[in-house]
């Protein structure tokens, strides 16, 4: 499942951020790429032990816990720190995926990336190209969100992000590990969870959404691992 996640950060909050960031010493993104996607990533990244980004991260990590969609969605049992990468002067990230499993700089938790996601920092108007392209079941989205917007996608997807051919593209990216690890069962679950909302809020006394919300409970006592 794809999903556009709106206003996880205001515009104002995500213009301040972006801000800040633009007058941080990037690095080549090179240097933290596996072996594979070193070759296709043409970018900057801040380092991930620099404190602007643990501070936003930070932020940002507090923002996605207040998040129901994004909460109900990936159900995270662990996000990885989240990094920061910036694109300009025709830079771009061919084709790749990203590596199953990431280890956090200085500490010694592994995560198993589920999910991918992309929380834009710049405005769409701010920029030319810059397109995160996901080839997905139902075929090829192409992917460019308002400032403070994000998009959440498996991590099995191959992906790439086309030339920034004008201005500069700013966005965080991190991922997530799921309590339910398959992309199939986490949609059922998401779209059961979407449907009880829908029924508590228009039936509110049903006794059906009692029943469903069990069922609901009862798949994630089935396929959650903690
Ligand atoms: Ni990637």
């Amino acid at each position: 499942m794809l999903l556009h996640i709106e206003n996880v950060l205001s515009p104002e909050l995500a213009a301040h951020y972006r801000e800040a960031l633009e007058r941080a010493a990037w690095v080549d993104g090179r240097l933290t790429a596996g072996y594979q996607s070193a070759r296709a990533k043409h970018n900057q990244q801040l380092p991930e032990d620099h404190p602007l980004a643990a501070e936003l991260g930070q932020n940002i990590l507090a923002a996605l816990e207040r998040n129901a969609l994004f909460m109900g969605a990936a159900l995270p049992c662990r996000v990885f720190p989240p990094l920061f990468n910036r694109y300009d002067g025709g830079q771009s990230f061919g084709t790749h995926v990203d590596n199953a499993i990431r280890q956090a700089r200085g500490s010694g938790d592994r995560i198993r990336t589920d999910l991918s996601a992309t929380l834009f920092l710049t405005d769409p108007a701010d920029y030319d190209g810059g397109e995160l392209i996901i080839e997905d079941t139902y075929g090829t989205q192409s992917v460019k969100l308002p400032a403070g917007h994000m998009v959440l996608y498996p991590g099995t997807s191959l992906h790439h992000v086309r030339p920034v051919t004008r201005g500069a593209r700013i966005s965080s990216f991190f991922w997530i590990q799921s309590m339910v690890r398959g992309d199939a069962q986490r949609t059922l679950l998401f779209d059961l969870d979407m449907a009880i909302q829908r029924l508590g809020a228009e039936l509110p006394d049903h006794p059906s959404a009692v029943q469903l919300t069990g069922v609901y409970h009862n798949l994630i006592r089935m396929w959650a691992e903690i």
